[in-house]
């Protein structure tokens, strides 16, 4: 295993409140390495931003340690801002420019030429397939375009990790797709992405591993196929005819070495099984031989949420329709 990129031990950030300290950051350990996409998964107010801002140096924390490159954030944040591009919730473009201008400006402030800017500006405009609009003033964008382009900021100056906070909010699920291609293009130019996202299918789909994190804290880490596997099963809905045969289905049931768990209520089954999709066909044949009519059939696969309903009692999408504080 290479060398990891992003390290922090025990990073720890309260902020005072009215009712006592709010734990932010509340002992956290990561590592990240080069080249993957490390997705940071939590609800509002979880300490995702706090996190970032903390390995982007635009905040201290109270007390733990965090390298980049193996350079440290408090001792060494010059180095550390040189080696790193950073997309806040706002994102950075300015406006009354170009999309193009606005990238050739960003290579000047990381001490390009304007032959090199123009050129790594010319690079980026192909490769994130902005070119429909890069010669237009960036006022004009769709949010779509305006995070794009916000992404190509991000990496004008080739830096080895690019932060991305909270990058498809607030998009419609088109341009959030689109925006999850662009991502996934980084990880072939070889930058190191750490993204945070309360969505669900964002932090599934884009990470190569990520960490769940709630109240300051991470609750689990893994790939998300090692994180489902953390839940217990695959769970396969049955709807029958009706429930005279719910004695019998019980019997049935309980017999079978690959169920797990079992409910029988109504004209409702909910079966717990380890491989919904083999288990599935062979329920079918034994109804069948039984006589039991099946009105309906569904298996559920284990998502992220049942991961962070398994560690913290709460489910994200609850949090995420409550509101939650905006961070
Ligand atoms: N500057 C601040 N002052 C006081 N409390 C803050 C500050 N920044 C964040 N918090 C609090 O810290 C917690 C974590 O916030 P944040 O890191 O923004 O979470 P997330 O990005 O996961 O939504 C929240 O309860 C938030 O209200
Ligand atoms: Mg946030």
């Amino acid at each position: 295993m290479p060398d990891a990129v992003v390290v922090t031990e025990d990073l720890k950030k309260y902020f005072p409140s009215r009712n006592g300290p709010v734990k932010a950051v509340d002992g956290v350990n990561l590592e990240v390495f080069p080249g993957e996409i490390f997705g940071f998964l939590g609800p509002n107010g979880a300490g995702k931003t706090t996190t970032l801002r903390i390995l982007t140096t635009l905040v201290k924390a109270d007390s733990g340690a965090a390298t980049i490159a193996g350079f440290d954030v408090l001792r060494e944040p010059g180095d550390v801002r040189r080696n790193i591009g950073y997309v806040g919730q706002a994102g950075g473009a300015d406006r009354p420019a170009t999309g193009r201008e606005n990238l050739i400006l960003q290579g000047r402030l990381y001490d390009m030429t304007l032959q090199q800017a123009k050129e790594r500006a010319a690079e980026l405009i192909a490769a994130l397939d902005l070119t429909e609009f890069a010669d237009r003033i960036a006022h004009t964008y769709s949010g779509g375009q305006l995070r794009r382009l916000d992404v190509a900021l991000g990496i004008m100056h080739r830096p080895k990790v690019l932060f991305l906070d909270e990058p498809t909010t607030g998009l419609d699920p088109q341009n959030r797709a689109n925006l999850w291609i662009q991502i996934g293009k980084l990880r072939d130019m070889g930058v190191t992405v750490f993204l945070t996202t309360h969505y669900l299918e964002e932090a599934d789909t884009l990470s190569d591993r990520l960490a769940i994190m709630d109240h300051g804290k991470i609750v689990a880490e893994g790939t998300p196929t090692e994180l489902k596997k953390l839940v217990a099963g695959d769970t396969i809905s049955v709807g029958l005819m009706d429930d005279r045969k719910n004695a019998a289905i019980a019997a049935l049931l309980a017999q079978k070495p690959y169920v797990r768990d079992f409910t029988v209520d109504d004209c409702h089954l909910r079966i717990v099984v380890e491989e919904g999709s083999k288990v599935m066909p062979e329920l079918l044949r034994l109804f069948d031989q039984e006589s039991i009519e099946v009105a309906t059939i569904t298996l559920a696969v284990p998502t992220l949420d049942d991961v962070f309903l398994k560690q913290t009692g709460r489910t994200l999408r609850d949090t995420e329709s409550a509101g939650g504080e905006q961070g």
